[in-house]
């Protein structure tokens, strides 16, 4: 059942390097089938505890009936990541052992034609994955002014083909509103014109996801607010699944690493800044081929780990 629902990616390599104490408090800020949920209530002990997130209802409701045995030891939480803070407080706990984002969406969100991610299937054009918010797909390519469209485009779907793509889009919903994922797919086809091996969709529907679901600044905040939560020794494991997720984790990693912010022609230091972390991966923990020969969607996946000093 939970294989149909989404297939954990770097499953050992996340037990291994993030549940250091089994008798700690942890953090799944991306719940999704509870797969690896699942792996970290099997490695904690009867004093350890899980508190688990996702944004998605579906999720919530899957995976809190995949993991009812585990009730003991698990918080669920229907909530965005981004508010950690309030999650932590809700659950009584103001610092924890280790923290986990697996960022992106599931493959079930993917898979569900309904929910509107997928360039594969034809639906209304939605791609929320919490659907009480009102922003979705739908008001992204139909509201947007072809300059934030061409901007989104270019920004999250590095797509080179931006502004045509744009351009075909406003186009057509002056005729009629684009209201459908494949209406969508067949805009982009018209505005590219070219072959390639990758859906010529590919780009910039990764691009309004990001857009509908905030997914980069999100994912710039909550490493700052999930930081100050860890413990001495806690950890913060976050699987990226491109370039751009990955460039941020990176990034804000190094940042909480430095020891210095002074202006480099100052002799001595005045800001006395103190690293926050040590970075435990200088490189990306990648999948082996046995892994992605199973589940082609871990091909891209990397996971970056940081300890609070
Ligand atoms: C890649 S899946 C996680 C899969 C999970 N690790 C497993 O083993 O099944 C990502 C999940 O995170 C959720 N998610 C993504 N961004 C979120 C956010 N900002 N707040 C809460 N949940 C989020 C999605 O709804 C989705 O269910």
């Amino acid at each position: 059942m939970q294989n149909n629902y989404h297939l954990p990616v770097l499953y050992n390599e996340v037990l291994d390097n993030i549940v250091q104490n089994k008798s700690g408090i942890y953090v799944d800020c991306t719940l999704g089938g509870g797969g690896h949920s699942e792996g970290i209530l099997k490695t904690l002990n009867s004093d350890g505890t899980l508190i688990a997130i996702d944004q998605d209802d579906d999720a919530i409701n899957f995976a809190k009936e995949r993991l009812k045995k585990y009730s003991e030891n698990l918080k669920v939480f229907k909530e965005n990541f981004v508010n950690l803070d309030i999650v932590l407080y809700m659950a009584g706990f103001d610092k924890v052992d280790g923290i986990l984002m697996d960022i992106g969406v599931s493959s079930k969100q993917l898979d569900n034609a309904e929910r509107g991610f997928s360039y594969r299937f034809d639906a209304k054009l939605d791609m929320r994955m919490d659907q009480t918010q009102s922003l979705s797909a739908y008001e992204v390519v139909n509201e947007y002014s072809e300059e934030e469209l061409t901007k989104i485009i270019f920004l999250y779907g590095e797509d080179r083909f931006a502004k045509k793509i744009a351009h075909e889009i406003v186009k057509r919903r002056t005729l009629k509103k684009i209201e459908t994922t494949f209406e969508l797919v067949e805009a982009i086809v018209a505005a590219k014109k070219v072959k390639s091996l990758k859906h010529p969709a590919k780009q910039t529907f990764q691009a309004i996801r990001i857009e509908v679901n905030r997914e980069l600044e999100i994912l710039e905040k909550t490493i700052d607010k999930a930081v100050d939560f860890l413990n001495v020794k806690g950890r913060l494991g976050i699987i990226t699944f491109h370039s751009l997720e990955d460039r941020i984790v990176k990034n804000k990693f190094r940042e909480l690493e430095r020891s210095c912010v002074c202006p480099s022609d100052i002799p001595i230091c005045i800001c006395n800044t103190k690293p926050k972390v040590k970075i435990i991966t200088k490189k990306p923990i990648i999948p082996n081929t046995n892994e992605v020969n199973v589940n082609n969607r871990a091909h891209s996946s990397k996971l970056r780990i940081i300890e609070r000093v």
